[in-house]
């Protein structure tokens, strides 16, 4: 298998620096964690709004297909993030319209309490996950748990002063999320109505490279080989791609989702707060409209709010009604294939890059 050897490699044990994001609400299938880390990248498992037995379960499936290489689960750690001029009723109401069009009951059928980061990571550590990932926020309420249980803990920053207390809170590398990156925006603090900074992963990147001294893993906008090529010329000693991997053939993701990523504009990701109450950049479609109105509630409120249509949707294969996270790159995506052959193709996208990049003649 053709690598390439970084901090990062030998960090975690891996032949390639190429980390899945875990995306959860069914983008990561064990299949697609398994492939990925089959192919010497490290795929993660996104556990985020599952129950620990559901997550014991598919991370051990992982794990049990990985042949021995090592698997990840990433959470969501944030505290409440309020919202100026939140309405629960009038929330309800849009909410109500919304799942009469989807023929869905209103209110939904009472969901199980949310569990909380901690007992998702138990659940995949417990289940052999030797990484434990973090998205959004501070990763200090696990990182205790990762530690002792001899794991290595990655956490996701967008500016250079979170990735900086990232690592006072024990992170053994970081995530620099840059604005292009598809999914929620990982800033520790967000305004209640301001909007959150926006920092390009090129000067996020570099600048998160001269302030801490663990490996730096680039995020946002990076769909191939040059990508990778690019940002190991910044520094980075890896990349975590999330858009890239929705179109591969073992993703938990519908037809109509794939289609309007391989459609996608540079322009048309939007910043939006409506289906989570935390922002996150994804494709407009009818529910980010229909719920982008006064009276939306924070997180994690309007994230548990949105749940029943997002799923049902998923399952309808209803692009209108689903959550579309997507990076600005989302168009590069290519056709649907094997994650395995996203991974070699990569590498040699990648090598032939810095090949071509090392025979430029200076003059
Ligand atoms: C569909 C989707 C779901 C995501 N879910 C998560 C998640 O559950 N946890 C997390 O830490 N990051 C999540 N992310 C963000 C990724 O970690 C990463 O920052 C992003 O995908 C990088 O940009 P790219 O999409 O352009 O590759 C998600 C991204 C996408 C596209």
């Amino acid at each position: 298998m053709t690598g390439i050897a970084t901090p990062l490699t030998r960090l975690l044990g891996i032949d390639r620096p190429v980390l899945l994001a875990g995306m959860a609400g069914g983008p990561t299938t064990p299949e697609l964690v398994a492939a990925v880390s089959r192919a010497g990248g490290l795929g993660v498992f996104g556990v985020a709004g599952m129950q620990p037995d559901a997550v014991e379960a598919v991370v051990r499936a992982a794990v049990d297909m990985s042949g021995g290489a090592p698997v990840g689960v990433n959470v969501l750690i944030s505290p409440e993030v309020p919202r100026g001029g939140a309405d629960p009723a009038r929330m309800d109401a849009v909410l109500s319209g919304l799942r009469g069009q989807m023929g869905l009951p209103h209110p939904p059928p009472p969901a199980p309490e949310p569990a909380s980061p901690r007992e998702l990571v138990e659940a995949g550590l417990a289940a052999g996950a030797s990484v434990v990932a973090t998205g959004l926020g501070d990763p200090s309420p696990i990182e205790g748990i990762a530690h002792a249980a001899g794991a290595m803990l990655i956490a996701m920053a967008s500016t250079v002063g979170d990735a900086v207390r990232m690592v006072e809170s024990g992170a053994d590398a970081v995530v620099a999320q840059g604005a292009e990156a598809g999914g929620h925006r990982s800033n520790i603090e967000v305004p209640a109505d301001a909007p959150v900074p926006l920092v390009g992963t090129l000067a996020l990147v570099r600048q998160v490279v001269g302030a801490v001294e663990v490996p730096v893993v680039a995020a946002g906008g990076i769909m191939d080989g040059s990508g990778v090529a690019a940002a190991l010329a910044l520094g980075a000693s890896g990349v975590q791609m999330g858009t890239a991997f929705l179109v591969t053939n073992e993703a938990g993701v519908p037809r109509g989702w794939r289609e309007r990523l391989r459609d996608a504009s540079d322009d048309e990701t939007i910043i939006t707060r409506s289906l989570s109450g935390r922002p996150a950049r994804g494709l407009p479609n009818s529910v980010t409209r229909a719920l982008d109105v006064p009276g939306a509630l924070g997180w994690p409120r309007q994230n548990a709010a949105t749940a029943d249509i997002r799923r049902a949707a998923m399952a309808a294969d209803d692009p209108e009604h689903m959550a579309l996270w997507a990076g600005q790159a989302a168009s590069l995506a290519g056709p649907d294939r094997p994650a395995g052959q996203v991974m070699d193709e990569l590498m040699d996208e990648a090598l032939t890059t810095m090949r071509r990049l090392g025979h430029m003649a200076p003059r």
